[in-house]
């Protein structure tokens, strides 16, 4: 139903040839679709959400260059359509927003090149150290022991929705108490969350402008009692020098951070699960060798990760990818989905296979992106996968799929492969 009201849907079919994110045969399995394109050319004409004309990127190695090549910005001030309007100022006058909010979403890591990025992306960065990460490792355990032993109190007739239960709730606990969201108002933010990415406008207009007020809001109240949560650590910062952060990038750094750092990680938990559960076999192997579960999840980032495109990029000058010419102005779409199962490199790229990877931490896929840009919270995201496979399987070691595996319904957004539920029988 979301997708057949969307105001984006008169865009489908216009252009033949040209086939736009939004068709419902590229919702529905964007791995055949998207393959199919990338079996046509490694640079590929399509359509955006919103009818732009984009460059679709689908191949792993030209996917990479593309994500590496300075030359491809993220502001959508590189945005040349023709008309002189960037995505941005369509999808504010699309959300009937004042001007005023288009300083925040120009504000984020995301839509910004260097050098503002280079000086973004290092002061974050801090908090997202191996370190960090490293130690925030036993409070994850903690968080997912606690969520996992209840769940049998959340089941009805026999079955547990583990996104609804556990998927969620557990990095969404884990970014807040990073950030420094106070418990009683992680709801809320769930909510916001998924009004924010639900491409309708109302939602939109409602969402935005609530969050940006409640973090204001919240950054006033911590200023008068600072502690070690990574909005002190912000404030600190910015009161020390407002030229290396700003107000306004501090309100997006959070928003970002907090919206970027829970729904992608819960949808990685589902499903890798679900893609567990219909493959025995692997299963099987990683319940017998817990040490696989590294592998694993870059196994399941690839063969199933939760984003499948990366943001529009635009070309500040005329590049020439893979033997296509790319007019300055135009823009380019990295198809992450196509690249992480490209022939020409992996071997058998449909078959899910746990062991595939090299050990450690070395990543042989795109599903964080690449680049500059690359994922920030990736090693955060990593350890909230593994913590939530391996405690999953050791809590409940007979688990099983408590609908048929072809009744499973995903949601209907471009780039975002989610399920609605995943009902699970804990035996
Ligand atoms: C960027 C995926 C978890 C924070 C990205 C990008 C991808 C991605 C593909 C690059 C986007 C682009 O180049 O246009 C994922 C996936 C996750 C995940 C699949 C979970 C499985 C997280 C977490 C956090 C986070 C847990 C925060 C704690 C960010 C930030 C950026 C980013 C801040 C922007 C970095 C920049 O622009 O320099 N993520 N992410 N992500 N991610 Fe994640």
């Amino acid at each position: 139903t979301e997708l057949a009201e969307s105001p984006f849907n008169q865009n489908i079919g216009k252009h033949p040839g040209e086939p736009n994110v939004m068709e419902p045969a590229l919702l529905a399995d964007p791995f055949t679709g998207y393959g199919e394109l990338r079996e046509q050319g490694p640079v590929v004409r399509g359509r955006f959400v919103d009818d732009t004309p984009v460059w679709f990127i689908t191949r792993f190695e030209e996917a990479r260059e593309a994500l590496r090549d300075q030359r491809f910005a993220n502001d959508p001030k590189f945005a040349g359509n023709g008309n002189g309007e960037s995505p941005t100022s369509r999808m504010l006058e699309m959300m009937g927003l004042p001007e005023h909010y288009r300083e925040y979403l120009a504000g984020s890591i995301l839509t910004m090149d260097a050098p503002d990025h280079t000086r973004l992306r290092r002061l974050v960065s801090r908090a997202f150290t191996a370190r960090k990460i490293t130690d925030l490792r036993p409070r994850v355990e903690e968080i997912a022991d606690t969520l996992l032993r209840r769940l049998p109190d959340h089941a009805e007739n026999g079955a547990v929705d583990l996104i609804q239960h556990f998927a969620y709730p557990l990095p969404i606990t884990v970014i807040c108490e990073l950030v420094g969201i106070p418990e009683a108002d992680r709801p809320q933010w769930r909510t916001w969350g998924s009004q924010l990415i639900s491409v309708q406008p109302e939602s939109l207009r409602e969402a935005f402008p609530a969050m940006i007020e409640y973090i204001h809001e919240l950054i006033r109240e911590r200023r008068a009692a600072l502690t070690d949560d990574l909005l002190s650590e912000l404030i600190r910062v910015h009161d020390d020098d407002g030229s290396r952060l700003s107000d306004i990038e501090m309100v997006t750094m959070v928003l970002t951070l907090v919206l970027a750092g829970h729904e992608t990680t819960a949808h990685l938990i589902a499903n890798g699960t679900a893609a567990l559960l219909t493959h025995p076999d692997q299963l099987r192997l990683l319940k017998s060798d817990p040490e696989l579960l590294p592998r694993a999840v870059h196994e399941l980032m690839r063969w199933c990760g939760p984003v499948q495109m990366t943001r529009l990029r635009y070309a500040v000058e005329d590049v020439e990818l893979a033997g296509v010419r790319i007019a300055q102005g135009e823009a380019v779409l990295p198809l992450l989905v196509a690249a992480n199962h490209d022939p020409r490199h992996y071997a058998d790229p449909a078959r899910l296979d746990v062991t595939r990877q090299p050990a450690g931490r070395a990543e042989n896929h795109v599903g964080f992106g690449h680049g500059m840009h690359y994922c920030l919270g990736a090693s955060l995201a990593r350890q909230e996968g593994e913590v939530a496979f391996g405690k999953l399987l050791a809590h409940y070691p007979d688990l099983t799929l408590a609908v048929e595996p072809d009744t499973l319904q995903r949601i209907p957004l471009p780039g975002n492969w989610r399920l609605t539920a995943l009902p699970l029988g804990l035996n």
